[in-house]
């Protein structure tokens, strides 16, 4: 089988990891890719928000399988370009990526499903939002709409805080994804992330993870996109997840079907959970980043397996095949991040690390400039391991940061800290 994998980030060089892993893999192709991934796999430039020519390629280079990364070319179709061509793809529809492209879909969703999450409010109007907020009080939760590369979500701890996030966001700040907000009420409890394969009917789970989103260790100080994951998640307990399941995740997949808009791909379900019970806090549809890199060294070769029975309706007759295993992913930044930072610097002792099937340097952003590794992005690196237990899934990922030479580069000392 010819597969095409579409983004360049350590979700990817993962999944590429674990497609490679499996005997029926024959050639594999990574658009764009980077320098990590291009160590195992061939890349492509390619513009992946470009359905047409994507299935152009696929054409071209014999393709069988695709496999979408990244959300921006799900919300931009890119997936139905390539249903129309005849091409399995991985990977919601555009109109199921709603799901994770307009918050407000997704709360009449939750309504109509029945699904618990938090209350809330939709407002095209800032001066109707200014007024809930008022009435409501805080702390509450702003968002914009649409899709805003992770940084159109406001916890806003006072009143004043949440008005300047309303007038932000109608201001133009996340630019059209502001253009509409939703006000939510502001839950409480352990947040849980919850990975689930569907193919337009059946729901199969593959795994669960925590990630850690502040920049700073004890989880403070700014967002990013993820310091570091691990999986499975302690609070997602059987009765936890059995409620996930039968609370959210297939009354909203019966919804999508009975709309016409049968969901299939990844479900990224993630939760609030507290006194056991989950509530919605966001749908993703795709795999979470860093957290795709741990599941992806639990799953190994079985993920491609199970990515193309997705694909072609056959979860019905799955299952997965777990180890009593756990895994940990801990990200190298660059200095700075996730503010101004510099690329260009030489990244060293990638050469020294081990790897196997308990360790994985995964890169994030990375280039080669004059023979070496430099860093080329925010988050350049994902060291992963696995272990019989989270203790020593640990300590295998932080041995492998402490093999790396890269002085312009940090990592959080603490992942996984609640867990542990
Ligand atoms: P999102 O981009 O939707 O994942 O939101 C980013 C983060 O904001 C989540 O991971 C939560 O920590 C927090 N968050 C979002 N919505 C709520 C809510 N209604 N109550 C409490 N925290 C929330
Ligand atoms: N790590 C969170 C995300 O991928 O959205």
């Amino acid at each position: 089988m010819n597969i095409l994998i579409l983004g360049g980030g350590g979700r990817e060089h993962s999944i590429a990891w674990a497609a490679l892993q499996n005997p029926k893999c024959d050639r594999l192709i990574v658009a764009p890719g980077n320098a990590g991934i291009a160590q195992i796999a061939e890349c492509a430039a390619l513009d992946i928000l470009d359905g047409g020519a994507v299935a152009e390629f696929c054409g071209a280079e014999a393709v069988d399988f695709v496999i979408v990364g990244p959300e921006a070319p799900l919300a931009a179709g890119v997936a139905d370009r390539l249903r129309e061509a005849g091409i399995n793809v991985f990977g919601p529809s555009q109109a199921a990526a709603l799901l994770e492209a307009s918050k407000s879909f997704t709360k009449e969703i939750c309504d109509a499903a029945g699904a618990p999450t938090a209350a809330y409010g939709h407002f095209t109007d800032p001066q109707a939002a200014r007024a809930h907020v008022q009435a409501q009080g805080a702390p509450i939760v702003v968002k914009a709409d649409g899709l805003a590369a992770g940084k159109g979500v406001i916890v806003a701890e006072t009143e004043a805080e949440a008005l300047a996030a309303v007038d932000e966001m109608f201001g133009g700040a996340f630019g059209d994804a502001g253009a509409e907000v939703v006000i939510e009420e502001f839950m409480t409890g352990e947040e849980a992330s919850f990975f689930v394969l569907c193919d337009g009917e059946t729901a199969l789970p593959i795994g669960t993870a925590q990630d850690h989103k502040r920049v700073g260790e004890g989880d403070t100080g700014p967002n990013t996109g993820g310091m570091g994951a691990y999986s499975p998640a302690p609070v997602m307990t059987g009765a936890v997840t059995q409620r996930a399941l039968d609370e959210i995740v297939r009354p909203v997949l019966a919804e999508m079907a009975r709309r016409g808009t049968p969901y299939s791909g990844v479900l990224f379900v993630g939760l609030m959970i507290e006194a056991g019970a989950p509530r919605l806090v966001e749908f993703n549809v795709r795999f979470g980043d860093p957290e795709c890199q741990a599941l992806m060294v639990r799953l190994g070769g079985q993920a491609l397996d199970l990515m193309q029975a997705t694909a072609e309706g056959r979860l019905a007759d799955c299952t997965v095949n777990w180890a009593a295993d756990h895994a940990m992913t801990v990200v190298m930044a660059a200095r700075g991040y996730p503010g101004d930072y510099d690329k260009g610097s030489v990244i060293g002792g990638l050469e020294d690390c081990p790897e196997d099937s308990f360790h994985q340097v995964f890169h994030a952003g990375t280039a080669r400039a004059g023979g070496q590794f430099v860093a080329s992005g925010g988050r350049v690196l994902a060291a992963t391991a696995r272990g019989a237990s989270l203790r020593e899934a640990a300590e295998r990922a932080y041995a492998l940061v402490d093999r790396i030479d890269w002085p312009e580069g940090f990592c959080r000392r603490d992942i996984g800290w609640r867990a542990l």
